[in-house]
């Protein structure tokens, strides 16, 4: 079985880059990896050598022991569906007006979705390590809990949503469907809304036993993966973080490091202005913010006994392999065998 390296995070933190700095560092160490990426900037896909969206894992031409694979972050129930039902059952459910809306309605399903394609790669065993690179829509620690809210969603959860009760048998459920709220969609749609919705309910059972099964797997790769959350020193960033230590559910573990990323130098903390003019300010100004930056590290470290490790702010973005296997040499304190990124 292929080691897992989670990256997670909030948005905008520097997920995507770091999970292929990491990947990129791997592979050059003799780690045969491949990295997941979700949404790459354009720049950064090309330099993983991913020409077309796809969710086949594909060697790069020019870095030995690479693969990356870029998961389509619209993946969803529907992929769910096909996955778990009888082919004609998936389409039927496929087709169905509520299955878009329960969809829109919860967002864990493309976390979930993710998640599945996670463990068919490492299942695979075609790699010693596989970096994945969190969604967006999770916004951190959602994708560890999508398996257990989509066994809950197809396991009634919806059911109740959609009508208010139980998972009742398919007459009682024709009954229910004569609540108000259905009644008077049916009035305006007309009747055949009614069988629809008791149809959809009835398909999305069945998708039940199968999902139920793989979500549990899933909870077991989430429970022997490396994970390192990405911060900034910034609130929005620190709070998603700190849910990591504070709120996690137990089959999650702690992370093993969080990795402060855009660190300035530590050597702005006590700027001597080297000339007088109206850059000095500036200098000042950039020493105060990295003073703070440390203090937010140092208080992060002391409130949730968390191991901080940190990647430094680049003038440009990185973008080539080189530029990102410099940024994990350049990082400090990241536990790079731990992480499975060094070959024990
Ligand atoms: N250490 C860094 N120095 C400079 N720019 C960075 C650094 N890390 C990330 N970036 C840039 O920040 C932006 C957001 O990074 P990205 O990896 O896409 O974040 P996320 O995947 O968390 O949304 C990108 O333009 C990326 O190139
Ligand atoms: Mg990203």
């Amino acid at each position: 079985m292929s080691r897992v390296l989670l990256v997670t995070g909030g948005g905008g933190v520097g997920k995507t880059t770091l999970s292929a700095a990491l990947a990129v560092t791997a592979a050059r160490n003799g780690v045969r990896t491949l990295v997941v990426t979700i949404d790459p900037a354009r720049r950064l896909a090309t330099a993983l050598g991913l020409k077309q969206l796809g969710s086949e894992p594909s060697p790069h031409d020019h870095e030995e022991g690479l693969w990356a694979a870029m998961l389509d972050a619209s993946a969803s129930w529907k992929a769910i569906a096909r996955r778990h039902a009888p082919a004609d059952v998936a389409n039927r459910l496929v087709d169905n007006p509520f299955f878009e809306a329960a969809a829109q309605h919860f967002p864990a399903s493309q976390s979930y979705a993710s998640a599945e394609e996670m463990a068919n790669y490492v299942e695979a065993r075609a790699w010693d390590l596989v970096v994945v690179d969190t969604p967006p829509s999770a916004g951190g620690i959602e994708f560890f809990s999508a398996p257990a809210e989509m066994r809950d969603l197809v396991g009634g959860r919806l059911l109740r949503w959609l009508t208010g009760g139980a998972l009742p048998g398919r007459r009682a459920l024709f009954k229910l469907t004569a609540r108000p709220a259905l009644r008077v969609a049916g009035t305006v749609l007309g009747s055949d809304l009614l069988e629809r919705v008791a149809e959809f309910l009835m398909d999305l059972r069945t998708t039940y036993d199968g999902l139920a099964r793989r979500a549990a797997q899933i909870e077991d790769h989430f429970r022997e993966a490396r994970t390192v959350v990405v911060a900034t020193a910034d609130p929005a960033p620190l709070l998603e973080a700190a849910r990591f230590y504070r709120d996690l559910p137990d089959r999650v573990q702690r992370p093993d490091a969080v990795v402060f990323n855009r660190v300035l130098p530590a050597m702005w903390h006590q700027p001597e202005p080297p000339v007088d003019g109206p850059l000095v300010e500036n200098l000042l100004r950039w020493g105060a913010e990295a003073h703070r930056q440390t203090d937010v590290r140092e208080e992060f470290a002391a409130l949730w006994k968390a191991e901080v490790a940190t990647v430094p702010w680049r003038p440009r973005t990185p973008t080539s392999l080189d530029d990102l296997a410099q940024l994990i040499a350049d990082a400090q304190n990241l536990p790079l065998d731990r992480l499975g990124v060094v070959a024990e």
